[in-house]
């Protein structure tokens, strides 16, 4: 079902591992919406060389390498894209995250801090230097659109995942700081979309985490809001039909966000 919500927009996509990443439902939708795409990964990642049946799908989109650690990687994606696109950038989704710790099952009690120091830098410092990259190189249009995905561990503690609720919480704070300067500057929107647990490699990573997504499910009145949900709200968000959001929070979860608790969770106890 295509509405061409985003004909004639360009954007740019981050974190499409394979077939469950959120990014790449996203970059499917956004195709079938009428976007033009650059796709992006780490290089690491783009080896297993997934990326191109997603490139394919999404009428050969480019494909550049960035390591979101790595300033020089994403001066050469936005400056690439901009020469792909023959002008600027109308959005752009940061769908990245990765922790050390979090693989190596390592307690928030007994972390490794050279991994704590990766986890915030991929995860969180990443967005603010995609956005300082793309502020002093003015490569996104007015009211463009960024999108980075968080989770509600950033509020509330979910003691499994780790040093990645503090990542999250800096990642929701940089889209709020920098929404302010970009937003004065160019009238461009930077908001954070609080996903539901997904079966994604990312997500599967966290310990426990059949048990997690089931506990979501039970306590959500909609129940969990699947990646191509996601993938529809990130559209919206990219459309013009939401150009005076910005600095924004908003859980995409099912409503599991404002329960404490459910009659489904209640009678799982009394079992
Ligand atoms: N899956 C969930 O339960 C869930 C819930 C809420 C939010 N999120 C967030 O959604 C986003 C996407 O995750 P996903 O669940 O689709 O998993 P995913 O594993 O498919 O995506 C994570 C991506 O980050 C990329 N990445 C890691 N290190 C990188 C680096 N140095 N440079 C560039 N890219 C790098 C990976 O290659 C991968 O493509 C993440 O921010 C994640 O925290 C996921």
């Amino acid at each position: 079902m295509s509405h061409q919500l985003l004909k004639g927009k360009k954007g740019i996509i981050f974190g499409a591992l394979d077939e469950k990443s959120i990014a790449w439902k996203t970059a499917l939708r956004c195709h079938d919406e009428g976007a033009q795409l650059v796709l992006t990964n780490a290089p690491i990642a783009l080896r297993m060389g997934e990326i191109n049946t997603l490139a394919q799908q999404c009428n050969n989109a480019p494909v550049i390498p960035a390591d979101v650690t790595s300033m020089d990687n994403l001066n050469n994606l936005f400056t690439k894209s901009m020469e792909h696109f023959n002008g600027g950038i109308d959005f752009v989704l940061h769908s990245v995250g990765m922790s050390m710790n979090i693989r190596k099952g390592n307690a928030y009690t007994d972390l490794n801090h050279e991994f704590t120091h990766k986890t915030l830098d991929i995860s969180a410092m990443s967005l603010h230097r995609v956005l300082q990259v793309a502020y002093k190189l003015d490569a996104i249009k007015e009211w463009g659109s960024v999108v980075a995905l968080t989770y509600i561990a950033a509020q509330r503690v979910f003691p499994d995942y780790s040093d990645m609720a503090d990542a999250k919480a800096l990642l929701e704070n940089i889209a709020r700081s920098f929404g302010y300067h970009y937003g004065t500057k160019k009238k461009v929107r930077i908001n954070t979309i609080s996903q539901s647990p997904t079966r994604t490699t990312a997500g599967s990573g966290v310990q426990s985490f059949d048990g997690f997504i089931d506990y979501a499910e039970k306590m959500s009145p909609l129940g969990n809001a699947s990646a191509e949900d996601c993938a529809n709200y990130c559209v919206s968000l990219f459309s013009d039909y939401t150009k005076m959001v910005t600095m924004q929070n908003l859980f995409h979860d099912g409503g599991f966000s404002l329960m404490g608790v459910s009659q489904a969770v209640i009678e799982q106890m009394g079992k």
